[in-house]
């Protein structure tokens, strides 16, 4: 699990951080939201890929995890620790010991091989993040989330995606929609739906849509897009 994933990133690396200028305008806005939420305190961020969605500067300790060390190997900040690890463990992180973990546009990259498993896949990196997380804890995670004709079109078209992308050496994107996000969150972190607080982000420019994929083939009109970007703020509970 996670190979595919590993060697694509591992090769884009280079090119990923001049596609992720596009996304600016998302992170500034990323940022205002979540440098309150990790002043002094333990940060993980599971698929940083050298990109920051807030300021590492502020927090008691930045961890960063992702699966692909070439990827861990653009961050210049000293001040963070790095971890070559995969979500769905997020091994090297002990147990209770973070007081938010971020996510920011990785978890439609870590897949399984079918829509079912892919679902599985969101629930176990959920409930990883659930055992790091101490009681009180934030799960912060931003991500294109497609509407339900779109996420049941693009769920019928799992295998061709796959197929298609596998031909470029591309490792699969599945997009969830915000009533999957939601239901994981309550049934792995044990929270009420109604309690996650979604922030929906601006699109203010062009972009480009594929630069997790293939970095820098087009760029589009933000109006154009047919997905939206949330901000998803979950509470692990205090008590059981
Ligand atoms: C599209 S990039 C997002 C980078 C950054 N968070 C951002 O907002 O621009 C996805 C990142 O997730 C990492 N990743 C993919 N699969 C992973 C997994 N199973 N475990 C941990 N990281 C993973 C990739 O290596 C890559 O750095």
């Amino acid at each position: 699990m996670g190979d595919n994933e590993k060697s694509h990133f591992n090769a884009i690396a280079g090119k990923y951080h001049e596609t992720a200028k596009s996304w600016e305008t998302l992170y500034v806005q990323t940022r205002q939201l979540l440098n309150p939420i990790v002043t002094g305190k333990r940060v993980a961020d599971v698929g940083n890929g050298g990109v920051f969605v807030f300021d590492p500067g502020l927090t008691k300790k930045t961890t960063c995890l992702d699966i692909a060390e070439s990827m861990l190997a653009q961050i210049q900040d000293d001040r963070v620790e790095k971890i070559v690890t995969d979500a769905r463990s997020m091994d090297g992180i002990a147990d209770e010991s973070v007081d938010a973990i971020v996510f920011n546009f990785s978890l439609h990259h870590i897949n399984g091989s079918n829509v079912r498993e892919s679902l599985q896949t969101l629930e176990d990196v959920i409930s990883a993040s659930n055992r790091k997380l101490v009681r009180g804890g934030k799960l912060i995670i931003g991500e294109p989330v497609f509407n339900r004709l779109m996420f049941t079109l693009q769920s019928l078209l799992f295998p061709v995606t796959k197929l298609i992308l596998a031909t470029f050496g591309v490792s699969m994107i599945y997009q969830f929609s915000q009533t999957v996000i939601l239901e994981k969150l309550a049934r792995c972190l044990l929270c009420r739906p109604e309690s996650v607080m979604v922030h929906e982000l601006e699109i203010r420019n062009s972009f480009d849509p594929l630069g997790g994929s293939f970095p820098g083939t087009i760029k589009i009109p933000g109006w154009f897009y047919p997905g939206r970007f949330l901000v998803f703020i979950a509470t692990k509970p205090e008590a059981d």
